[in-house]
């Protein structure tokens, strides 16, 4: 007998509708890669269909695995707090993440759930539902929080190190996303920085300059909005 394959994808299971409630609701029922089985739901989108901004995070943390919604738990925290500090209002951003499922790992002897990065295969096997959303939302923008997200969006090659806080020019150049037609999902730029909880996981002196660094990105991204 064949064995099933370990990351199959999601597009067998994204609906033909396009609208958000449509699709959240399909995505309840993804069993695209092999992350649905330890994850307690989908953390799918959240935000207006109207959204000019589109937020991408890596996947759901332990408290969104556990609420349902992206961005609530730290990182989201360090997030709103930056997003204030940017003049760029939350409710008006469509939040969403390049792997829609939580992965982590147990600890011996500890009930923790350890987050642990996707693989670019779930990476790759997730990424039909993020081309839904950018097609539903056609947002101006589209930006990526993190290096996961900047490699779903912009290619694995994209170096975020390099381009951070950089205008990019949407359809990128690799990646699944390259070779679009211009006026394909609407977007017209695309930018990278970096993940909400690099600030968290930064040495206590290195910490506020992460945070700034991460503020002057999304100053960028507010006047990218016009
Ligand atoms: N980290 C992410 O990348 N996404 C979330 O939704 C929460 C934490
Ligand atoms: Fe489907 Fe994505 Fe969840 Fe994998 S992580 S099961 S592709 S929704």
């Amino acid at each position: 007998m064949p064995t099933r394959a370990k990351h199959p994808g999601a597009a067998q299971f994204v609906p033909s509708a396009s609208d958000l409630g449509h699709l959240a609701q399909a995505a309840t029922g993804c069993t695209g890669c092999d992350l649905y089985e330890n994850a307690t739901q989908v953390v799918f989108g959240r935000g207006p269909q109207t959204a000019r901004l589109v937020f991408v995070g890596e996947q759901p943390g332990d408290v969104e695995d556990t609420e349902g919604a992206p961005f609530v738990g730290p990182a989201g925290g360090v997030l709103d707090r930056a997003l204030r500090d940017s003049g760029i209002e939350r409710g008006d951003t469509y939040v969403t993440n390049a792997v829609k499922h939580f992965r982590w790992k147990a600890v011996r002897g500890s009930k923790r759930r350890i987050h642990e990065k996707p693989s670019a295969g779930q990476s790759t096997a997730c990424r039909p539902w993020l081309a839904a959303e950018l097609a539903a939302v056609r947002p101006h923008l589209v930006v990526a929080l993190g290096a996961t997200a900047a490699g779903s969006l912009f290619g694995a090659s994209f170096r975020l190190t390099q381009h951070r806080g950089e205008a990019l020019s949407w359809p990128p150049e690799t990646g699944d996303f390259a070779g679009l037609a211009g006026s394909e999902l609407g977007i017209e730029h695309g930018l990278a920085t970096i993940h909400p909880s690099a600030v968290l996981r930064a040495e206590p002196d290195e910490r506020q300059a992460a945070y700034d660094g991460l503020v002057a990105d999304l100053q960028v991204a507010r006047e990218l909005l016009g």
